[in-house]
């Protein structure tokens, strides 16, 4: 196995209670008088937002120049280029080894290794040995965890709260940190529509708004209070951009997206990222209409650097500066250099083609001195401002009493109890299944993933170890004794014989209820590379849950999965299901408990859950197209629905929606109201102009807990404009608030539009608003909801 393989430790192998009540009001005042905090808005404010932005302060910038100064232009080079620990040896790459490299100022950083004496040694060199004593910055892909891990970034996203991924986050530096490193490749806000896409698990699914909450969340639990403090690690916003469009879901594949589409949907969160003061973004493999993005000067330099103002540095993707000859724009390895680093890529991962080639090109005219200084300024001033100068060391004492931690764990449950997302509950023998009656005496475990704790991790598990996890089987058997808990695998993920598939069916017959672990392999089917074609169940899990179905017995089937899968089958045939991604350290605690109801599911998806893989990309903020399939309400005659965008042998909509999930209760929503019947456009374009906040329009519905059991509702608000220069999506996330509501109680939940919200990219590729008929959710989820419409009229 190569290095990186293994340095990537690719596993095969709560709730809002918590919250303290201050913040859940201080959030929800914010969420109430500015739902628009999504694209676009220059400064982020609220709850744990960002200090003034760290890199930018003329202290620093005095620092940096007087550093560079005294740099000569090889001094300059070194600092460009990062590599793998370890890894920049081989035939081919002309190095000798890291502590030599280090030793001559020959590089800038290095990820992939980690452990505080590790870190230190290899930081003593630089400070102490090389000419000019510049620390070495050491990244690491903490994608969801460190020691301790939380769910996948997809399920985090399940939560829909911001405060669970700031503290993971928080949590995830820590003990980053404690172990020398101080730079994490996340996180990951690419907005990805198609699940076939491996690294759906990854990111926070398909809506720019809720990723734009969730990338600032991660930020500010990365980077702390304050950037140069020990214990924060600088976050890196990837992969720029557009790189969740692959083409078929392939990984690495060609991108095609309008700059409009970039802007309205592609960009906000990385805008997010940036403003929240992500010190770092990562250009992306993938070529964005033709060009590569780590070759895009429109991309790098006029969008994010120049038109938001980005003063940190960009790192390339694993050898995407060499892999920019495999696209076909260099034809040689100094070609591929130049191209890279004068579109604005400042740091070169792995390719090492910045080391080679760089003096030459300096020497020979083909990039100028000053476009390396600038290169340099940028590396430097995150160095700068994270301390490293002050203080370049690790203290070791922390690495061994900062990694999981009572309080970690704990969150840890939380946000895996936090994550799943309840997607049916049928009743059975008259109330739904879930949570599990007391009066089961027996229950069959059944399935590949029952006794799984290193599946349990996800892809990019950091230092997180299955043997640290908690499996559902040992959870359930903590909770209810050998005795009456069976346990059968069934099948293997992949492969399965009929004989232990007969043995699972067996004790199914035998058990009160059966609970069905099934899903992928998170290491080799989830994350990257991971692309899928077809999305069901591997390989003989779909027959065994037929098989275990068929006994008649009740079945919980639990997904452990970094996508939705395509199981319609099941969706109608099984009466409890459970999205569980993959939960992290507390898997089976966290699902044990919702299993029997300590705690209800509160999760809601990030992305739309199709029927079939022929519906991808399936988005739910899609446009209308001018012919919309029909309204299920009014079907019309089947003749009328032929020439209509539809599938012939399906239904366009998704088996759940973007924004669904169930809980223990259940929730009404009245129609939504507005206070005015009407916006005038003089004074919404006013207020853009002014960049305000001012709520423009209140909006309302009473939201009923119509259940017998207390629990949280998510109240959703959309919104869809018509009549505007360029086709606007069905329906935009703009906001969410959570209600906590006694069984019978009612209340009314209201949100105030700011100008911003009714913003857009229009047909003059401004930002800008427009007058339209204004539609108007609150809604349980992105198909459901009584509007209201009203006019941003002209008059
Ligand atoms: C991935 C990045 C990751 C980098 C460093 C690449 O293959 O695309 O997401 O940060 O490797 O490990």
């Amino acid at each position: 196995m190569n290095f990186r393989a293994a340095s990537r430790v690719r596993v095969t192998a709560g709730k809002l209670h918590s919250m303290s009540s201050a913040f859940v009001i201080a959030w929800a005042l914010l969420l109430l008088f500015s739902p628009g905090l999504a694209a676009q808005r220059p400064a982020v404010s609220g709850p744990g937002a960002a200090s003034a932005n760290p890199l930018d302060s003329p202290d620093l910038e005095k620092k940096v120049n007087e550093l560079l100064a005294k740099m000569t232009l090889q001094d300059k080079i070194g600092q460009l280029v990062q590599y793998s620990a370890g890894q920049a040896t081989g035939p081919s790459s002309g190095r000798t080894d890291d502590r030599d490299m280090i030793r001559k100022g020959q590089v800038g950083s290095l990820f992939n290794v980690t452990g505080s004496r590790e870190t230190n040694a290899l930081q003593h060199i630089a400070v102490e040995n090389s000419r000019l004593h510049i620390p070495l910055i050491f990244g690491l892909d903490v994608i969801h965890g460190f020691r301790t891990t939380f769910p996948i970034p997809l399920g985090l996203a399940a939560t829909w709260d911001p405060e669970i991924v700031e503290k993971a986050s928080r949590i995830a530096a820590e003990e980053a940190s404690a172990s020398g490193v101080r730079w994490t490749f996340s996180p990951m806000v690419d907005i990805a529509r198609d699940s076939r896409w491996g690294r759906i698990s990854e990111g926070a699914g398909e809506d720019p708004y809720l990723g734009s909450v969730v990338a600032r969340a991660y930020v500010r639990g990365y980077q702390g209070e304050h950037l140069d403090s020990p214990d924060s690690i600088v976050a890196c916003a990837k992969h720029y951009v557009g790189y969740g469009a692959a083409e078929g879901g392939r990984d690495y594949n060609t991108t095609e997206i309008s700059e409009h589409t970039l802007r309205q949907f592609y960009l906000p969160p990385f805008r997010a990222a940036e403003e929240a003061g992500a010190g770092t973004f990562m250009s992306a493999f993938n070529s964005l209409n033709g060009i590569p993005a780590s070759a895009n000067p429109f991309t790098l330099k006029q969008i994010l650097k120049k038109e938001w103002g980005f003063k940190g540095f960009v790192v390339s993707d694993w050898t995407s500066v060499s892999e920019l000859m495999a696209h076909g724009i260099a034809i040689d390895g100094a070609t591929a250099a130049r191209k890279a680093l004068l579109a604005g890529v400042d740091m070169d991962m792995q390719s090492n083609l910045y080391h080679k080639n760089m003096f030459e090109l300096v020497q020979s005219s083909q990039v100028r001195e000053a476009d390396i200084d600038e290169a340099v300024r940028r590396i430097l001033r995150v160095k700068f401002a994270m301390g490293l100068f002050d203080h370049p060391y690790t203290d070791e004492s922390r690495e061994a009493t900062a990694m999981l931690r009572p309080e970690s764990i704990a969150l840890a449950k939380t946000a895996g109890t936090r994550s799943l997302v309840l997607l049916r509950n049928e009743p059975v023998s008259g109330s739904p299944l879930l949570p599990l009656s007391a009066s089961f005496s027996s229950i069959a475990l059944i399935g590949p993933l029952a006794d799984d704790a290193g599946n349990m991790i996800g892809s990019w598990g950091g230092l997180g170890r299955g043997q640290d996890a908690v499996s559902l089987r040992k959870a359930l058997t903590q909770r209810l004794g050998d005795s009456r808990v069976r346990y059968a695998k069934g099948t293997d993920l992949l492969n399965g014989s009929d004989s232990d598939i007969a043995a699972a069916v067996r004790m199914a017959q035998v058990s009160d209820v059966a609970i069905l672990a099934l899903g992928e392999n998170a290491g080799e089917m989830t994350g990257e590379a991971a692309a899928r074609s077809w999305i069901g169940l591997p390989g003989r899990q779909q027959e065994l849950l037929e098989k275990v179905v068929a006994t008649g017995k009740p079945v919980v089937l639990i997904l452990f999965s970094g996508r939705p899968l395509t199981l319609p089958w099941a969706f109608e045939h099984v009466p409890a299901a459970l999205a569980a991604w993959f939960p992290g350290l507390e898997a089976g605690h966290a699902l044990t408990d919702v299993l029997f109801g300590d705690t209800a599911p509160t999760g809601r998806l990030p992305l739309s859950w199709p029927r079939a893989v022929g519906q991808e990309p399936l988005y739910y903020n899609a446009l209308n197209t001018g012919r919309p399939e029909a309204d299920p309400a009014h079907p019309g005659e089947p003749g009328e629905k032929k020439f209509l965008s539809r599938y012939i042998d399906i239904a366009n909509s998704p088996q759940f929606p973007f924004g669904y999930g169930l809980t223990y209760t259940s929730f009404s929503y009245g129609a939504t109201q507005a206070v005015a019947r009407q916006i005038s456009f003089a004074n919404l374009q006013r207020a853009f102009a002014e960049n305000s906040d001012t709520s423009i329009l209140s909006v309302s519905t009473e939201v009923k807990n119509t259940g017998s059991r207390a629990g949280e509702a998510l109240a959703q608000l959309y919104i869809r404009l018509d009549g505007t220069s360029i086709a606007m999506p069905v329906r935009m996330l703009k906001g969410f608030q959570r209600l906590t509501l006694a069984p019978g109680e009612s209340r009314k939940v209201t949100f105030g539009l700011d100008a911003k919200t009714l913003a857009f990219w229009g047909a003059d590729n401004k930002f800008g608003v427009e007058p339209a008929r204004l539609t108007v959710w609150i809604a349980p989820n992105s198909s459901e909801g009584q509007g209201t419409t009203l006019d941003i009229s002209a008059e």
